[in-house]
């Protein structure tokens, strides 16, 4: 039984995204999420999720040019720089970090998001 209600939470919390042979390094993906949006990316053999909301002018965030580099996504409305593995702002206008979420990849290589952080 408690098998069963850690399960029926795991569902309300994590997002299967999306099996990580479609998503390979140097690509994203935007994740529909309960109400909001979330950046995806795989970027120098790792995986980041971040809220697709510019902390500046709540501005869809993942949908600007980002460096698989460094990690970074650039706001396409006002040119905000932001650090994929942080979330934190790295150039104004905006100074606030965007909210990330931890990702990992389940035995069956789906890439699972988890919305609870
Ligand atoms: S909305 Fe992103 S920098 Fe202004």
């Amino acid at each position: 039984m408690g098998h069963l209600l850690r399960g029926d939470l795991a569902q309300l919390t994590e997002i299967e995204a999306l099996p990580l042979e479609e998503l390979p390094d140097g690509s994203m993906r935007l994740v529909p999420a309960d109400g909001f949006t979330i950046g995806l990316y795989h970027c120098q053999g790792e995986l980041h999720a971040v809220e697709d909301r510019c902390t500046h002018d709540d501005g869809p965030l993942c949908e600007g040019e980002w460096d698989c580099e460094a990690c970074e996504v650039v706001c396409p409305r006002h040119g905000s720089r932001f650090d994929l593995r942080t979330g934190a702002a790295l150039s104004l206008p905006a100074y606030l970090p965007v909210p990330t979420f931890p990702v990992r990849v389940r035995e069956d290589g789906m890439v699972v998001i988890d919305t609870r952080a």
